[in-house]
């Protein structure tokens, strides 16, 4: 399979599955929006689920915080964002398209119609509104371009609130908006999308520690969501090329099927951003230490996770094509935690009541194990397998007339069928349950 026709088989397989959609898409569309259906909901859902379990729910030294998307302009002011978040654009003179100058193999000729590109501008990305009635510049708002703005300006709620001793950290999952010149690439570019974002406050000399354990915890979290550990690879990014606010960026890249591309970031923010802030606003964001009675501005680490790139990371390393003679068998090999139904149970035949009923019975008890375990009694056994194949359930359930007792040794027996091997195993209904607990755990 070659690449480009793999991201047509992921965009593909994400609509006609009901993972992901194009936003507005019976009006024609919304360029760099889009939708996530049935099945994308919840693969999304788990994700957060997961990062949030391991980065904010199992540890003593994280807090959680949910901002609102619209804030003061102040803070996007004192952040440099109004400033300096910006990308360079450039117009062609002839069919006035744009684009954005550094996506560009020459800068000095239009992509489209070979027209002469006028000078490079700066953009700035940030999206602009109102809040209230009034549509002058005192009402302008911004929606966040980052999520990170957030917990900045909520970093004295906290510490007020809880007490938190340094080291200690914030993390917040939410959506930000950013005006890209060109989104493209399905999800991974657009202008609307969600991001997982941890402020991690140290004292200033300890921020090399903290930045080398959150560095192993991103590859950590990279393997619980099943990533290849060959396809995500670290690149430590240059001076010139790093946003205004670090001092030191390492961005996870990785092995997309349209190439090697930043999937998150880990920066070290130095005290820039708690500095700017209580500067601009006066009031006093420093850190006193009870033992010491020291008082001074945190410096910050910060790992910062794109969802949708996330998303499109494992769609791309789980899409699987088996070929057997004619026939092609596409699945996602999802880690069975974040696949978006567990398992499925179906009876042999829909049509034979007692089977029926005993295939609900065994749905209801695994279903104590996990909410997200499907029924599907539709075309034959086959069929139904291909389709929890595509979109990755780990495991399907048939329940027959040995189960019944038809051959009494195989009594209360099921067979249990594996989405990656595609091989059946006969085992009893308890067993089944232990293999699907561990599976997920
Ligand atoms: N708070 C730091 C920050 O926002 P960033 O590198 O600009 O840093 C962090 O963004 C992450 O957000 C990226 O690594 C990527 O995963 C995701 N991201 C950024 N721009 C995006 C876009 N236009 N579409 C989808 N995801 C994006």
């Amino acid at each position: 399979m070659n690449e480009s026709n793999l991201m047509e088989k992921i965009v593909s397989l994400a609509k006609r599955r009901g993972f992901v959609f194009p936003g507005s898409e019976i009006y024609g569309g919304l360029a760099g929006t889009f939708d996530y259906g049935p099945y994308g909901v919840v693969l999304k859902e788990n994700v957060e689920r997961l990062w949030l379990s391991m980065f904010r729910d199992s540890r003593d030294d994280m807090y959680g915080v949910d901002a609102a998307i619209l804030m003061n302009p102040k803070i996007w002011e004192a952040s440099g964002h109004v400033a300096g978040f910006a990308d360079p654009l450039v117009e062609c003179e002839k069919c006035k398209r744009r684009f954005r100058a550094d996506h560009l193999d020459d800068a000095t000729k239009c992509p489209e119609c070979a027209g002469a590109l006028g000078e490079a501008r700066q953009f700035n990305m940030m999206f602009k509104t109102h809040s209230g009635a009034m549509e002058d510049d005192s009402a302008t708002v911004y929606l966040r371009p980052e999520t990170a703005g957030g917990i900045f300006t909520n970093y004295k709620n906290v510490v007020d609130a809880l007490h938190p001793k340094l080291p200690f950290g914030i993390a917040q999952v939410g959506k930000a908006f950013r005006n890209e010149i060109a989104p493209r690439d399905f999800v991974f570019r657009s202008r609307e999308f969600s991001q997982m974002e941890i402020e991690y406050f140290v004292p200033s000399g300890e921020w090399e520690q903290a930045f080398e354990e959150w560095r192993k915890m991103m590859h950590l979290f990279a393997t619980a969501i099943g990533l290849p550990h060959d396809s995500v690879h670290e690149l430590e990014v240059e001076a010139k090329d790093r946003a205004h606010y670090s001092k030191r960026t390492i961005d996870f890249e990785f092995d997309y099927p349209f190439g090697r591309k930043e999937l998150w970031g880990l920066a070290y923010r130095g005290d820039f951003d708690l500095s700017a802030h209580a500067q601009a606003s006066s009031i006093e964001l420093a850190y006193l230490d009870e033992e010491s009675k020291e008082k001074f501005i945190p410096h910050v680490i910060e790992p910062s996770f794109g969802v949708d790139r996330t998303i499109l990371a494992i769609l791309a390393s789980a899409y699987k094509e088996d070929v057997m003679g004619e026939e092609t068998r596409a699945y996602l090999a999802l880690a069975p935690k974040i696949a978006p139904v567990k398992a499925m149970v179906s009876p042999l035949l829909k049509n034979k009541p007692e089977l029926v009923e005993k295939a609900r019975e065994v749905r209801a008890e695994l279903q104590k194990i996990h909410p997200a375990i499907a029924w599907d009694d539709n075309g034959n056994i086959g069929k139904r397998y291909r389709r929890q194949d595509e979109i990755g359930t780990p495991f399907c359930i048939t329940i027959d007339f040995d189960t019944l007792g038809e051959t009494p040794d195989l009594k209360d027996t099921v067979t249990l069928r594996h989405r990656d091997s595609g091989t059946q195993e006969r085992l009893s209904i308890a067993e089944v349950a232990e293999r699907i607990r561990s599976a997920i755990q």
